[in-house]
């Protein structure tokens, strides 16, 4: 029976291929989209979760928009990784693909009520939708499966030497959800920099053929260069589809199960996961965090995804 999923996403590059792989996996029935403020405005996200939909041909999945700035604290985007559009490299036509005219926590609240079986929420951003709908509805979290995020790192951070950007961008949410009770899975940078989408595995989208393919490798290409530019990688992390990839290939990540803590007031590290792996400070377990990952079947499965949408292009 395919896993009822809610995609919470701020696309960016990365959170565009999981669109595309959580529609084209047949293990996943994609029941809605929600956006939030985070590689850039909300408006560039949610058009860009759009845009996303229409080039791959994805249609009857609400999308809705939510959150354009964070519980407490500034909004910050992340231009220098995802450009002025937040999408930028391929060339957009308009949309086809329209937007819900419902907000995104009423989404949520409609696709779970309506859903026989509890729905997993994916969450691929800040998590300020998600911390904002546990605070609004409270009577709907037995309605929630589990939550399977990207966000936090066991060790370094991208956005300051200790923080990951979706947690760095709303630390106060990611509390929220951690402490909410509620089975998390949590997918952060020690494990997406195991999956590096460099020259080779680009090659491997070029090679499809497919107007659908075009548009990925010109998203990666970009999303390569950017982070040899400001990081000096080989290769762009492709964060967010760890995410649906887990749901789809239990085994494709290994996982430990640990506390995972939010630094909420730290001068130098507001906004870091602190993950106790040894459980020394005696904190109990609340996540389970990823740590090792196939990357070989993790590309298998993107490309798959892509050719899978795509093929009908040819
Ligand atoms: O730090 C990486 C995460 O922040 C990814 O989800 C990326 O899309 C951005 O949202
Ligand atoms: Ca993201």
């Amino acid at each position: 029976m395919a896993i009822p999923v809610i995609l919470d996403c701020d696309p960016g590059h990365d959170d565009a291929f999981n669109i595309l792989l959580a529609a084209a996996h047949p293990t996943i029935d994609l029941l809605a989209i929600t956006t939030v403020a985070g590689n850039q405005t909300l408006e560039k996200t949610t058009l860009n979760a759009r845009r996303v939909c229409t080039v791959a041909g994805i249609e009857g999945v609400p999308i809705a928009a939510g959150r354009d700035r964070p519980l407490h604290g500034p909004v910050r985007v992340a231009a220098s990784i995802h450009g002025e559009s937040g999408l930028d490299g391929p060339g957009f036509k308009d949309p086809t693909v329209p937007l819900d005219r419902r907000d995104a926590l009423t989404l949520i609240r409609d696709t779970l009520l309506a859903h026989p079986r509890p729905v997993t929420l994916v969450p691929t951003g800040p998590l300020t939708n998600i911390a904002a709908f546990l605070l609004a509805y409270p009577q709907l979290t037995d309605r929630i499966e589990r939550i399977v995020l990207m966000g936090g790192s066991t060790d370094r951070g991208n956005t300051t030497p200790a923080a990951e950007f979706n947690i760095h961008c709303d630390p106060e949410a990611a509390d929220i959800v951690l402490t909410s009770g509620l089975p998390v899975t949590m997918l952060g940078l020690n494990a997406s920099h195991q999956v590096l989408a460099t020259e080779d595995v680009i090659a491997r989208f070029t090679a499809l053929g497919t107007p659908l393919a075009d548009i990925c490798t010109e998203m990666l290409g970009f999303f390569a260069g950017r982070y040899r530019e400001v990081f000096g990688l080989p290769g762009a992390p492709l964060h967010d589809p760890l995410t649906v990839a887990h749901l789809v290939d239990p085994d494709l990540v290994t996982f430990v199960r640990a506390n995972v803590a939010v630094e909420l007031t730290g001068t130098h590290t507001r906004g870091a996961t602190v993950v106790d792996l040894h459980g020394v400070t005696g904190r109990a377990p609340n996540a389970d965090v990823a740590t090792v990952v196939d990357a070989g079947r993790f590309w298998d499965l993107i490309v798959g995804a892509v050719w899978a949408l795509g093929a009908h292009q040819a």
